[in-house]
């Protein structure tokens, strides 16, 4: 069975997309897994910063309500061992759309699909609100990686996601794998009262490693292709390696 990551945030704009995609590209690069990534947001930011037109190719909205088997939607990338079932606008408010409306347990169909698949580790990218697509990307999950900036709101937004998750747990278990901070600046003058917000919401679970800023990270999203192939040196680069090895020491 594979191990199910969901990356969230309540928050937009806290890398979680970026998060996603460079964990996926390492872990099949350098540690050698088998890796699908899923883009379970419509903006399918993840779809092109793969280098995929969202509007080329079906997203899970078909799978889900039941018209297309899972295998039909899933792309080859570039990148060895490195698989991506993309997103579009379809899976805008799917829920309340053909099979999925009358279905009460809706939210747990995603778990049924990614479950039984041969892979070792499932990427999750989830859109930044706590919506139907969150909710069941969190049910499929066997861990929770929880994206934050170094910011006043974006760690507010986290006793929020906090209560959201503690409520989806009780009734699908599980972990929360990591808290991970980007767009870092290790001389930021509240970095302190940061830190300790988030060891107050999400004890012992902030991660070590923390993503610097750096202009590779969406300079590569241009190119359609993960930092390790635009920019082999940067700083970013360098962070989500050591976040990678960082992540797989918890896994
Ligand atoms: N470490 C970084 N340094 C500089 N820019 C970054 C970094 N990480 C991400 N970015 C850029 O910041 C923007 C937002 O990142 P990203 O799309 O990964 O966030 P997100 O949380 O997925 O956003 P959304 O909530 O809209 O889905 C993108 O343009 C991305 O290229
Ligand atoms: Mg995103």
């Amino acid at each position: 069975m594979p191990a199910i990551i969901a990356v969230s945030s309540f928050k937009g704009g806290t890398a979680k997309t970026s998060t996603s995609l460079h964990l996926g590209a390492a872990l099949a690069q350098f540690h050698k897994k088998k890796v699908l990534l899923v883009d379970f947001d419509a903006q399918a930011n993840l779809t092109t910063g793969l280098g995929f037109d969202p509007d080329a190719h079906d997203s899970l909205a078909p799978v889900l309500q039941g018209t297309r088997p899972i295998h039909e939607v899933i792309l080859k990338t570039e990148i060895k061992n490195l698989d991506l079932i993309p997103a579009d606008s379809w899976l805008e408010r799917i829920e309340v759309t053909g099979a999925l409306a009358a279905d009460r347990y809706s939210h747990e169909r995603l778990k049924k699909l990614l479950r039984p698949l041969a892979y070792d580790i499932i990427i999750i990218d989830t859109p930044p609100s706590l919506c139907w697509l969150t909710e069941s990307a969190l049910i499929a999950a066997h861990h929770s990686l929880i994206c934050a900036t170094p910011e006043f709101y974006s760690i507010k937004g986290l006793e929020r996601l906090s209560s959201f998750m503690q409520n989806i747990s009780e009734r699908h278990p599980f972990s929360i794998l990591g808290v991970c901070l980007s767009f870092w600046n290790p001389r930021g003058k509240s970095n302190d009262t940061f830190l300790e917000v988030i060891e107050a919401t999400f004890p012992c679970r902030l991660l070590q490693t923390k993503v610097r800023r750096d202009i590779a990270v969406s300079e590569a999203s241009i190119h359609g292709k993960p930092i390790f192939v635009t920019a082999k040196q940067s700083r970013a680069g360098e962070d989500y390696r050591a976040l990678t090895e960082e992540l797989l020491a918890r896994l």
